[in-house]
């Protein structure tokens, strides 16, 4: 079987989330799981809707991300259903009837209105974990949410599927043609609007399909952790370019960062260069059974031992992450779980019956308390910024003598630096989805 290949691991996905429903129902006490895709919303007072988002559950199921109002519904023991909602419309384009690999798998039901998926679902709401927002309730399917239910499905959408995984490199192919026309603009002179019309334009998604706002920034916008501005203007002189952009495939995200400085700004491209090589270690922790809050901690090590090395601070690295200096280089975590979200769900789950593993004191940012196990995708994303605001409460903190202000100034212009791949941790070694098309590219 090509591993590769999401058509040729469909069906052996759906038999695992098949698995998952029958034990998550029988722990909640349900016969059926019952799943609308979600519905529009629309701004307040004005009669525009804003971008659909899918129901992350909805599209666990099928590769589908564009089809409001439409209803899944498992049963164990039986094939699953599918409520497809294709209106007739003529203001707008309708989803093209269900076509493709994944079709043979459900029995389908086409519907033209929102209501008619009623006589559709089960008989009786009461015996139905109904998965949803509130805005999705129809008639007596009102979204429930049992935290029983919720809690298994979540802890085990962490690992992910061969299907999964398939996608998931599809969406770094995508975002890495992304990332090398956004370069290519850069070193053009092109402003931040400029490169990310560049990276769309390459990927082929806009805004409302990419899985986050892109991160576009020159110079000392680079920061701002999540600069969506999109100036209109390149800044003269341009020094340095952070790019924090994704691509979905059938829903499932990339999110990918790089740092490049512009020719001549050779201290601040070391720079660059260590933390590149710095996170290339990182990512080669990604190992079973390894705690991702240790992983976090040992990044902080890390960046501030480059730091040392730089001149920027004059105390140990065990030194600046006990004062608090290091968080305010590093003020974000090392990373997240990522899959059909971006931010995946269950980060801090204890186990499959909910319970929460707190992040360490001191670091308010990770997303992700969970011990590594095979399947689980992670991002690996360190970064080191000069954000004054920080470093204003390092100097109101009494630790100013750890730091060396000039060294400061020196890269102040630059705002900082993040690299960032997606890491699938494997009964072996890490496998890096992210680095080997970057290569290839
Ligand atoms: N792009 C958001 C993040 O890296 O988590
Ligand atoms: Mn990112
Ligand atoms: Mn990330």
């Amino acid at each position: 079987m090509n591993q590769h290949d999401p058509a040729a691991l469909y069906s052996d996905h759906l038999g695992v989330l098949m698995r998952r429903a029958d034990e998550a129902l029988a722990r909640g006490g349900f016969d059926h799981l019952v799943v609308p895709s979600g519905t529009l919303h629309y701004q307040a007072f004005d009669d525009r809707d804003y971008p659909y988002a899918v129901n992350p559950l909805f599209k666990t199921w099928l590769p589908q991300t564009r089809l409001p109002c439409s209803w899944l519904v498992y049963t164990p023991g039986k094939r699953p259903t599918l409520v497809f909602y294709q209106p007739f419309d003529y203001w707008h384009v309708v989803p093209d009837a269900p076509s493709g690999w994944w079709v043979e798998h459900f029995d389908i039901h086409i519907i033209r209105k929102p209501e008619d998926a009623l006589p559709l679902l089960p008989r009786d709401p009461a015996r139905c974990a109904i998965i949803g927002e509130a805005q999705s309730a129809l008639g007596g399917f009102v979204p429930n949410n049992p935290e029983a239910v919720i809690h298994y499905l979540d802890w085990y959408r962490a690992y992910k599927t061969p299907y999964e995984v398939a996608l998931m490199r599809q969406a770094q192919v995508l975002a890495v043609r992304g990332h090398k026309a956004a370069e290519a603009a850069f070193r053009a002179g092109a402003s931040e609007f400029g490169i990310h019309m560049a990276y769309c334009s390459a990927v082929g998604q806009d805004s409302n399909e990419l899985p986050y706002g892109n991160i576009v920034a020159l110079n000392e916008h680079a920061a701002v952790l999540h600069y969506t501005e999109l100036g209109r203007v390149a800044p003269q002189p341009l020094r340095s370019f952070l790019i924090d952009a994704g691509a979905s495939a059938h829903g499932y995200a990339s999110d990918i960062t790089r740092t490049y400085a512009a020719a001549g700004h050779d201290e601040f491209q070391a720079l660059i260069d260590a933390v590149d090589a710095a996170q290339r270690k990182m990512c080669a922790a990604v190992r079973n059974g390894f705690d991702y809050k240790q992983l976090h901690v040992d990044a902080h090590l890390s960046l501030m031992g480059i730091l040392k090395d730089f001149g920027v601070i004059n105390v140990s690295p065990e030194a600046a992450l006990a004062t608090g200096v290091s968080a305010a280089f590093f003020p974000h975590g090392i990373g997240h779980l990522i899959g059909a979200q971006v931010h995946d769900v269950a980060g801090f789950a204890a186990g499959d019956h909910g319970g929460r593993v707190e992040r360490p004191a001191g670091h308010p940012y990770l997303r992700m308390t969970r011990v590594l196990a095979p399947g689980m995708v992670v991002t690996i994303e360190p970064g080191l910024y000069f954000i004054d605001m920080l470093l204003d409460e390092v100097k109101q903190a009494g630790s100013a003598a750890s730091v060396n202000w000039e060294r400061v100034d020196f890269f102040r212009p630059y705002g900082g630096i993040r690299i960032e791949d997606e890491v699938l941790c494997t009964e072996g070694e890490a496998d890096n989805l992210t680095r080997p098309v970057f290569a290839a590219a």
